[in-house]
């Protein structure tokens, strides 16, 4: 079995998390659960593993952005105040985050405290990868318009783009993502005036160069985070709202090209759709965790099989609506 970047999560008073069960990933994890049952916490904490911007071109630490998701740094300890703690199990190292509502971190690297200037160093040495293969380690998709336009801007400058078309990735996610799902006949992505562009074939043999801003919002998000992907090769993906704004055709084919890719997934979803394609295409290594929060915050996790889940769509229960699997 291949390596995970992370095998295991436990949150305390991180974002609307009191406490969690450990959570444990698979290579292709799939989040479940009701609105505020804590999905997006849980790939937020994941997404801040490395210290260091998520994009580039945004001056904005990963903390920076998921506290502008929400109500500011403060937002990302339980109640305002004190402090929230992240524990990260990784291949033979755990990393222990501590946050608090003023933004100030401390951290233990298996079980020594690290100095904040060297945690950059450090993790590399523990994660046995280079200090400047870290930004590119984790990607993290919100549902948020602004880092998809980001990460466009970013994928335009030349160099960015070379490792793009370098990949193939210019026509193979067209050809694999765009063409089966939309009735434009599309044949590439390219940059032209600064923009990434498709180029679309008209009948009659007219061209038409659109604005990727432009296209709807389904393949916007999805080609987008597919360029980044193959050009960046991320070690973990964190897709919050997979299914977000696209047609079960398109969440077919996402699927599908996911299935083979060789980085750890955790995805957060509400549709029956992408539950129904998964356990049809049949990921490697695939694991269902329905999320719980009691009350008092506390978030259960259970997790199911393909074979369980596949069961109860078999049996037409809709799994999203079983509030007591826990
Ligand atoms: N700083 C905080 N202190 C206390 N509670 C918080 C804080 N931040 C978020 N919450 C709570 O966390 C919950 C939101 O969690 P989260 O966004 O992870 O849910 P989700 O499962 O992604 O939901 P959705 O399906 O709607 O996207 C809400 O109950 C909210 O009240
Ligand atoms: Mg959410």
């Amino acid at each position: 079995m291949s390596q995970l970047l992370i095998n295991q999560l436990a949150l305390r008073e991180f974002r609307g998390i009191r406490i969690s069960q450990p959570i444990n990933l698979s290579k292709f994890t799939v989040l479940i659960g009701r609105n505020n049952s804590g999905k997006t916490a849980i790939l937020e904490a994941l997404s801040l593993l490395p210290p260091t911007a998520i994009i580039p071109t945004l001056n904005e630490t990963r903390i920076d952005l998921v506290a502008s998701l929400h109500g500011g740094k403060s937002s990302l300890v339980y109640g305002y105040s004190g402090k929230a703690t992240i524990n990260y199990k990784l291949y033979q190292r755990e990393v222990h985050l501590e946050l608090t509502a003023y933004g100030a971190i401390d951290i233990t690297i298996g079980g020594e405290k690290v100095p904040s200037e060297q945690y950059l160093q450090a993790l590399s040495r523990a994660m046995k990868v280079d200090e400047e293969s870290l930004p590119d380690l984790i990607l993290f998709i919100p549902n948020d318009t602004r880092i998809m336009r980001e990460l466009q801007r970013n994928l335009t400058s030349e160099r960015e783009w070379s490792k793009v078309v370098k990949s193939g990735a210019n026509t193979t996610t067209i050809k694999e993502l765009v063409n089966p799902t939309v009735n434009d006949k599309f044949t590439e992505a390219l940059i032209e005036r600064e923009d990434i562009r498709l180029r679309k074939e008209l009948p009659g043999g007219k061209v038409l160069y659109v604005k990727i801003a432009d296209v709807g919002d389904g393949i916007e998000r999805v080609l987008t985070t597919a360029l980044w992907l193959e050009s960046r090769k991320p070690k973990l993906v964190l897709w919050d709202d997979i299914e977000a704004s696209a047609h079960p055709g398109l969440i077919e084919a996402l699927i599908r090209w996911l299935a083979n890719k060789p980085w750890q997934i955790v995805v957060a979803t509400h549709s029956i759709d992408v539950l129904d394609r998964i356990v049809a295409v049949q990921p490697k290594d695939t694991k269902i965790i329905a999320l719980q929060k009691t009350p008092d915050d506390e978030v259960k996790a259970k997790t199911l099989t393909l074979d369980q889940v596949e069961d109860m769509l078999n049996k037409n229960i809709d799994l999203r609506k079983i509030t007591d699997l826990l």
